[in-house]
């Protein structure tokens, strides 16, 4: 018995370390999710979508589920960004097959209203009790990730009380009041320090921050809202978890991804399938540990294109740190079956 720290064993963990490796560690962003016949089962059981993110034993039921049927390297916890501005005192809602619904900030008395940021943990503590008993439930060789969204990204829900194709009412606040802008931006960024550090003190061992709208950024505005937030809330978890991986995704950065690795100080950029998987070689790689990208259509179609592409991705992304995943979501039409490809073609020659 010793206390010396010795290095991680588990292969996502050693690529978000720098190690090369090699046959990149996988997992999918929603591997949890509709397309999944033993999701549907439990999230009827549970009742509705919010039900079961707030359900311990069946959110880690569900997080579960793609581990045993696919052997991922990773499982991410299940449950949601939107839970953040709920804890804030948002109402939140979900209309089947439309998406989230909350009540729009600017009518609820705007950031003033909004509860301080310590005080999210009262309602987010069946998420933790989620991450807990994952811990103790996952295989020895599966790291456990936990998540949050990024302050745009949240913000741009708050503010428009849904999905938005352009995300144009968030903008539109950030022109016409940039004082409230700034300060939901500062709010939503001390919320997400506090619920992720409380997942990593629950057992989650490394985090991801989804901004999955820092594309409708441009210029200045992708470095102060995109980039900033997510350097802030870096550089805090890891001042509190020493040696704790990071992974940043701001989706649609483009060529800004390099600038992404460079500023952020994350351990790992998630890259989309815009970019070309030799270009992040090139521009993120040599920075950070480049995840993805597989477009998730891939998925539905399968196939030889999809094997190629596969092949492609793994070997343009070779010579350096690595974890193979989606540019974005798997949809609810997957086919299971091509998911199990997917993973047979990774490790192939391992
Ligand atoms: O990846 C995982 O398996 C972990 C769980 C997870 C969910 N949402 C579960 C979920 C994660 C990491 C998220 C992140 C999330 N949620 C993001 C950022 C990532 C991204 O996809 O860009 C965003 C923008 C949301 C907000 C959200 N949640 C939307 C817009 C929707 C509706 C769209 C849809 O796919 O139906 C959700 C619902 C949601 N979150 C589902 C799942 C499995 C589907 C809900 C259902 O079961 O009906």
């Amino acid at each position: 018995m010793t206390d010396a720290p010795t290095p991680p064993s588990k292969l996502l963990l050693r690529a978000l370390a720098g190690e090369t490796l090699p046959v990149p560690p996988v997992w999918m962003m929603r591997q949890a999710g509709r397309y999944l016949p033993e999701y549907r089962a439990t999230r009827a059981q549970a009742g509705d979508f919010l039900s079961l993110c707030y359900n311990p034993e069946l959110a880690a039921e569900v997080t579960l589920q793609p581990i045993r049927r696919f052997g991922f390297d990773a499982a991410i916890l299940f449950a949601d960004i939107l839970l953040v501005p709920q804890a804030l005192g948002l109402d939140l809602w979900f209309v089947t097959g439309e998406g989230p619904r909350l009540s729009p900030i600017m009518e609820k008395g705007g950031v003033a209203a909004l509860k301080p940021a310590e005080a999210i943990h009262e309602h987010l503590a069946p998420v933790y009790e989620t991450v807990r008993i994952l811990s103790r439930e996952l295989p020895r060789e599966t790291a456990l990730i936990g998540f949050a969204g990024a302050p745009w990204t949240v913000a741009t829900y708050m503010i428009a009380g849904r999905g938005t194709p352009d995300q144009g009412p968030a903008h539109a606040l950030k022109a016409e009041n940039r004082a409230e802008f700034d300060a939901l931006i500062d709010r939503i960024t001390e919320a997400t320090i506090e619920y992720l550090s409380a997942q990593v003190a629950a057992g989650a061992e490394t985090v991801k921050i989804f901004d999955s709208w820092a594309g409708s950024l441009e210029g200045d505005d992708l470095d102060r809202y995109s980039i900033a937030p997510m350097a802030r809330i870096t550089a805090a978890l890891k001042a509190r978890h020493p040696g704790l991986p990071v992974i940043a995704f701001p989706r649609g950065a483009g060529e800004r991804f390099a600038d992404a690795a460079r500023a952020i100080g994350a351990d790992c950029i998630a890259i989309d399938d815009a970019v070309s998987p030799e270009w992040a070689a090139r521009h993120v790689q040599p920075l950070a540990c480049v995840q993805g990208n597989l477009a998730s259509r891939h998925m539905v179609t399968g196939g030889a294109e999809m094997v190629a592409e596969i092949r492609r991705i793994r070997e343009a992304l070779s010579q350096g740190p690595h974890v193979f995943n989606l540019g974005h979501g798997i949809t609810p039409d997957a086919d299971p079956d091509n998911v199990a490809l997917m993973i047979e073609t990774l490790r192939e020659r391992r």
